[in-house]
């Protein structure tokens, strides 16, 4: 086989098959280049990937693009205690930069699921290690009251009560002067199926008396000054959450 088509190349050239090849080959390779600058494009951190986490915010992780929304009225509520917070949810990144936008307030994230395609703002925030990316089933590598306010949203709706049981301790145990929760209400039905695949795990909402119950099973405690100073302040400022929020006590 070698022999002969090395031993008459005129005659290959001249065959009228072997002639549409070099013309179907060069075809694959612009439909193949196309293909792949659609691909590079699409994980680019360009303009594109910003339309994508934008809509994550307001889709998929309806609660972490809620924090963000709740800041200033947070800010209202607890004051001083905003001065170094822990985010724990999906797109933490774009919570902990609004967050440092604040003055003098000090932010920390933990990303609870693999990033696939961040932006370079994001990327720097690891790599300065202000983001860091963990599996929130094991304990936060952070000594007790580590920070003074932790806000999580998103992230428990994912964990079965078997997790909830030490996830929630230990995001009480790393604040001093409060946990912040964000989590589905029962009847916002969206994106649970885009998640399966990505978190092994469809979201449950739970409804608050079943949240109250466990709180109570786990002996955490809400913080009735602070839901009372905080819905004052959701009022004056027409703030109206599209999650429901919970405020813990921190341990003493
Ligand atoms: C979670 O902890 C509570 C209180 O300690 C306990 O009653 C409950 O059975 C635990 N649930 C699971 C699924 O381990």
């Amino acid at each position: 086989m070698m022999p002969r088509r090395a031993g008459n190349p005129s005659r290959r050239f001249g065959d009228s098959k072997s002639k549409t090849s070099p013309v179907l080959s060069i075809g694959l390779i612009v439909v193949g280049g196309l293909f792949l600058i659609g691909y590079l494009y699409r994980g680019s951190g360009g303009h594109g990937s910003r339309i994508d986490s934008v809509s994550k915010v307001e889709g998929d992780y309806l609660c972490s693009g809620e924090v963000q929304r709740a800041i200033p009225t947070l800010q209202k509520t607890y004051g001083d205690s905003m001065h170094k917070v822990l985010h724990v949810g999906p797109d933490t990144c774009y919570v902990v930069s609004k967050l440092k936008r604040e003055d003098e307030t000090e932010a920390w994230g933990v990303e609870p699921y693999d990033i696939e395609d961040v932006d370079s703002s994001c990327k720097s925030l690891i790599r300065r290690g202000s983001v860091r990316v963990a599996d929130v089933k094991f304990p936060l590598p952070y000594r007790p009251k580590s920070f003074s306010l932790v806000i999580v949203s998103d992230t428990l709706d994912y964990l079965s009560p078997r997790y909830l049981n030490k996830t929630l301790p230990d995001l009480v145990r790393v604040s001093s002067d409060g946990l912040v929760i964000f989590t589905g209400i029962p009847t916002n039905q969206k994106a649970k199926v885009a998640d399966v695949s990505k978190f092994g795990r469809a979201a449950k909402m739970r409804s608050s008396s079943w949240w109250v119950k466990f709180f109570l099973q786990n002996n955490l405690e809400e913080n009735e000054a602070v839901n009372k100073k905080f819905e004052e302040a959701s009022t004056k400022s027409s703030y109206v959450p599209r999650c429901q929020i919970f405020h813990l006590k921190s341990l003493h």
